[in-house]
């Protein structure tokens, strides 16, 4: 498959992505007090194109040796001129970089300057729907990246930042300055071909990764080496792949995760947002599809019964078994249904409680066992870096806390199951604050899990986003270093620790 087809493989995404829902979102009319309801949205008020810089003290004590700088990318401008989005996953993606050493925290964060985002900034208002918003008078979309937000994840990769979509370019950003420098090519033939938000670097530094091409029924797989040169790409038929957010690794296989999400095909002229055109089919099974890594072919695949997950902790082979962590949610269309509530402000429904699972297959038989991990409402699965693809006893997540009000959206726990010992430990940030995203943090020389937790969390009854480190052996004793920025970050997604 050519460049040609593969970007006419996405014309289908576009020409339904490509304008949308009548109207715009209601203006929020938010209290000069943010109460619980309202705390989410709250934080993408009056973004603009940079925050910060500012240097804070670190409370506590940082631990000897420790420095680096988590990089952080998330939705952040929510509103141009008169046009706002709707849902989260819409909004132009800011990078966040919080360096950390020497007792102090230095942050500034930048947008990325996107194609689309360039135009949208001379024309004063956003032109294309996004993910989940469409406008009456949108642009119809004619190539992924008029919908790339490049708002989702971070990649560090040869001296460069590359900040990642779901499904079109990658952008390169300048580690030190946040400039965007353009957009990452690895290929002439993979050129504006969809790069997913979730690559996975094993061990030696290979980098795999994917893209979906919506309504094609096809993944596009890349095979780069460390420094990012793409050593190989294939074309794979997979079944429900209208929605590929994740995929995780072991040392043989590229393991996905395939959930019911179809996009419906309409052909009356309403403007739909992608959103709008994806349907939740519990009536359909999930499929767990293992591509080899030697020949980029399906090895295996089973079929289960049918659950969603955005994502997916390590991935590793024991024997003749293959354990996948999986971040199961809520249904498709309750998370999204609860996500658009509260990007806009209105009273939103808490998704049902789901537990995680680890997902066990058999090589042999084929036989797909489900077991429930002893986490709730979890989300954000981070682990050692060191050993991706191979056993990982430690697995970070966010959770939503016994303090969580239930008007306040998203997580406010940073939860850390022990595999080797059985136990779970969790820190609860307190009923005032919303956490982001924790990432593992290992300590030089030391075994798998041996390390630190980072993250941040936005307190939003003071309306300042905090940086806390703890050690990863006893999260439940809380931070054991905390740095007060004196503002609000919007809320993000994904992040990468640079030592
Ligand atoms: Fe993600």
């Amino acid at each position: 498959m050519n460049r040609r087809d593969l970007l006419k493989s996405f014309a289908a995404v576009g020409a339904l992505a490509g304008s949308g829902l009548p109207g715009l979102a209601p203006a929020r009319t938010l209290a000069r007090e943010v109460d619980a309801r309202h705390a989410f949205a709250a934080s993408f008020e009056d973004v603009g194109e940079s925050i910060g810089p500012s240097t804070v003290r670190f409370e506590g004590r940082l631990p000897d040796g420790f420095a680096g700088t988590l990089y952080r990318n998330g939705p952040a401008r929510m509103r141009r001129g008169a046009t706002a989005y709707r849902h989260w996953f819409d909004g132009d993606g800011m990078v966040q970089s919080l360096r950390i050493g020497d007792g102090r925290l230095h942050h500034h964060g930048r947008m990325i300057a996107t194609d689309r985002s360039r135009a949208e900034e001379k024309a004063g208002r956003f032109l294309w729907g996004g993910f989940g918003t469409a406008f009456a008078d949108g642009r119809s979309i004619t190539s992924p990246d008029e919908v790339n937000v490049g708002n989702i994840a971070i990649l560090p990769l040869d001296g460069e930042l590359l900040a990642l979509w779901e499904a079109g370019s990658a952008w390169r950003i300048d580690p030190r300055t946040l400039a965007t420098r353009g957009r990452k090519v690895f290929s002439e033939e993979t050129d504006g071909v969809a790069f997913s938000a979730h690559p996975r670097v094993d061990p030696d530094g290979r980098i795999w990764s994917f893209g979906y091409l919506s309504g094609s029924g096809k993944v596009v797989l890349y095979d780069l080496d460390r420094g990012g040169v793409l050593k190989r790409t294939a074309v794979v038929e997979m079944p429900n792949a209208d929605m590929v957010h994740d995929f995780a690794v072991t040392e043989r296989h590229l393991v996905f995760v395939l959930s019911p999400v179809v996009q419906r095909r309409f052909d009356d002229g309403v403007p739909r947002s992608f959103l709008d055109t994806l349907q939740w089919r519990a009536d359909l099974p999930t499929w767990l599809v293992l591509v080899d890594k030697a020949t980029l072919r399906i090895s295996h695949r089973a079929e289960l019964p049918s659950l969603f997950a955005f994502h997916y902790g390590n991935a590793w082979q024991d024997g003749r078994k293959v354990r996948i962590e999986v971040a199961r949610t809520a249904p498709f269309d309750q998370l999204m249904r609860s996500i658009t509530q509260a990007t806009i402000g209105e009273s939103f429904e808490v998704p049902a409680l789901v537990r995680p699972v680890d997902l066990v297959f058999d090589l042999d038989t084929s036989r797909v066992d489900l077991e429930p991990l002893p986490l709730a409402h979890a989300e954000f699965p981070r682990f050692d870096p060191r050993h991706v693809g191979l056993r990982t006893d430690r697995l970070v997540m966010l959770a939503r806390g016994e303090s969580m009000a239930d008007e306040a959206f998203g997580f406010n726990c940073v939860t850390v199951l022990d595999r080797g010992r059985q136990r779970v430990q969790s820190f609860d940030y307190g009923a005032r604050v919303i956490a982001e995203e924790h990432v593992f943090v290992p300590r030089a020389g030391g075994r798998e899990g041996d390390g630190w937790v980072v993250g941040t969390a936005y307190d939003w009854a003071a309306r300042r986003t905090t940086c806390s480190v703890f050690d990863a052996r006893a999260v439940d004793a809380g931070p054991v270093a905390v740095a007060r920025l004196p503002y609000t970050l919007p809320l993000g997604l994904h992040g990468q620790f640079v030592a």
